[in-house]
């Protein structure tokens, strides 16, 4: 832990927090008006009430410059970010700005001899935050809701402070971004959105009612957001819903200098990208991931689309985002089938990168392992027009069994579940073209069921399976696929259909 800094109102609770933290880490704790007092014999109140806020601030300066030792948590008063100084030496430190409801703030400061909020806390309280909060945003590494009970809020602060950070980059020039990967990740929100998108006035989230029912529910940007719902899973795709997202931007005056922030899996990361690339011809977008899957694949990469009835995914567009959040903490409330549908993009980058030996355990590293792989695929192939196919592997028979369950039962089989299926047939098809050794079929058919996924083949016709196969929009010959082989995995263009049907006809007799 280096230099940690508290921001935030007057009564967020950073003097309390401060030496709690402090403690627990065995390191300083400083308060900036202390250290002013200490250098000038004279206390804040007084400072204001004689020689007014732009003297006093300029000696806060002073005192932060001073406080930012190695080592130290540092509690500052609540107006220290107005001054540019200060903001340019919060920039060498960690800051967490503890937010919370005006109310709880008014309580806490009742009685207090503070010469900025002494005529009506409450009025000038609304004002401070009015003023304030996009300053906190842009100097706020982290964001954190206040709380009545410190020791909770010290419990949550060290999570936060001390969970690893990843931070992957997609490097694609000026359309370049970060994705990070973190406990509590999407905290970092409100300070991503204040540095990368500075002249944003409004901030728009796309997400469904369900997810802001969650418990995790709780983000910051220092403006005043929109919230947009639209409906959950796979139907929020569709052109009627993009209609209404665009249509609620526009009612929500939200120019190009404004941002787009998806909260949800990939069915909304999608929409919502979609909608940013089209809307204005094209606004930015952050995601924040909150299924596996999207963390690990559907988030990054910038491939949005809405669904037609001809097809999945047949309207969209590449629309990079600004930045992606992948948050571990939020993935605890993931239902279990999700779970299972991550995991089977998470053993496609398994098998991609040969880390066989990976297990559900390592949650955190397998995310990181496949984010890696995904940043630096679309690094090298933005578009798709080499290396980036790759990440198709297991998806030629996924697609077709996808879409052939769709048109009986919409909750048969999840995309991951497909894939799991997927990688089970190509692994079956490589060994039948020679490409691998049988005993590669077992490896991966252990590989996936350590993972809950089934290497099974369901009732699915196989000449429907073969038509939909021909059709995918991946497929430039018929019957492309990506197997694996001597020289690892790689495109194999013109596979024999004969051999693709024997070998469907065969997975499907396994018991
Ligand atoms: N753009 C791409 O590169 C790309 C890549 C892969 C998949 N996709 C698309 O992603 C979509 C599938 O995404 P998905 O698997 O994330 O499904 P999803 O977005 O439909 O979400 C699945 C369900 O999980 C719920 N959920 C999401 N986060 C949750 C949380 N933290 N806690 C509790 N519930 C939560 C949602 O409400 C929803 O009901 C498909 O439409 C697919 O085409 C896109």
């Amino acid at each position: 832990m280096a230099r940690l800094v508290l921001v935030g109102l007057p009564g967020a609770g950073k003097s309390t927090l401060a030496p709690l933290l402090a403690d627990q880490w065995g390191v300083a704790c400083l308060d900036t008006d202390d250290v002013v007092r200490e250098m000038t014999g004279r206390g804040v109140a007084d400072w204001i009430r004689d020689a007014g806020e732009d003297a006093f601030r300029e000696v806060e300066a002073d005192a932060l410059e001073r406080a930012l030792v190695d080592d130290v948590v540092v509690s500052t008063g609540g107006g220290i970010v107005t001054s540019e100084r200060s903001r340019r030496s919060l920039e060498s430190a960690l800051v967490l700005w503890l937010d919370a409801p005006l109310d709880l703030l008014a309580r806490r400061i009742d009685g207090g001899d503070r010469p900025l909020v002494a005529d009506d806390p409450r009025v000038r309280l609304a004002e401070l935050n009015r003023e304030r909060r996009p300053l906190y945003a842009r100097v706020a590494t982290w964001t954190l809701s206040s709380e009545p009970r410190p020791e909770n809020l010290v419990t949550r602060a060290r999570a936060l402070v001390e969970d690893p950070v990843s931070i992957h980059s997609v490097r694609l020039a000026e359309r370049s971004y970060d994705v990070v990967v973190a406990r509590g990740a999407r905290h970092r929100l409100a300070g991503l959105l204040a540095r990368l998108a500075p002249r944003a006035r409004r901030v728009a989230f796309i997400t469904t009612p369900t997810l802001r029912e969650q418990p995790w529910w709780d983000l910051e940007v220092g403006l005043d957001p929109v919230v947009i719902d639209v409906p959950d899973g796979e139907s929020a795709k569709s052109l009627a819903t993009l209609e209404m997202v665009c249509e609620r931007l526009a009612r929500a005056g939200l120019s190009r200098d404004d941002v787009v922030v998806s909260v949800g899996g990939g069915a909304v990361c999608d929409l919502a990208g979609f909608a940013a690339a089209v809307y204005l011809r094209g606004v930015r977008v952050v995601h924040v991931a909150t299924t596996l899957l999207a963390q690990v694949d559907a988030a990054i990469g910038g491939k949005t689309a809405v669904d037609i009835p001809a097809g999945k995914n047949l309207v969209g567009a590449f629309h990079q985002p600004l930045g992606v959040l992948c948050d571990l903490e939020v993935l605890e409330t993931l239902p279990e089938r999700e779970w299972r549908s991550g995991w089977g993009e998470v053993v496609k980058c398994v098998l991609l990168t040969g880390a066989r030996d990976a297990s559900p355990g390592d949650v955190r590293d397998l995310v990181n392992l496949s984010v890696a792989l995904k940043a630096r695929i679309v690094s090298a192939d933005e578009r798709e027009g080499g290396e980036r196919a790759l990440l198709n592997y297991g998806h030629t028979l996924a697609h077709a069994i996808e879409a052939l369950a769709l048109e009986r039962d919409v909750d048969e089989l999840r995309h991951g579940e497909a894939v799991a299926v997927g990688l089970a047939f190509a692994t079956r098809l490589s060994t039948r073209l020679g490409r691998v050794d049988a005993s590669r079929i077992s490896e991966v058919d252990a590989l996936l069921s350590r993972f809950g996924l089934s290497s099974r083949l369901g009732e699915f016709s196989t000449e429907r399976v073969l038509e939909f196969m021909a059709r995918d929009k991946k497929a430039h010959h018929d019957l492309t696929f990506v197997l694996d082989g001597p020289r690892g995995v790689e495109v194999v263009p013109e596979v024999d259909v004969d051999v693709v049907r024997d070998t469907l006809e065969t997975m499907k007799g396994e018991s």
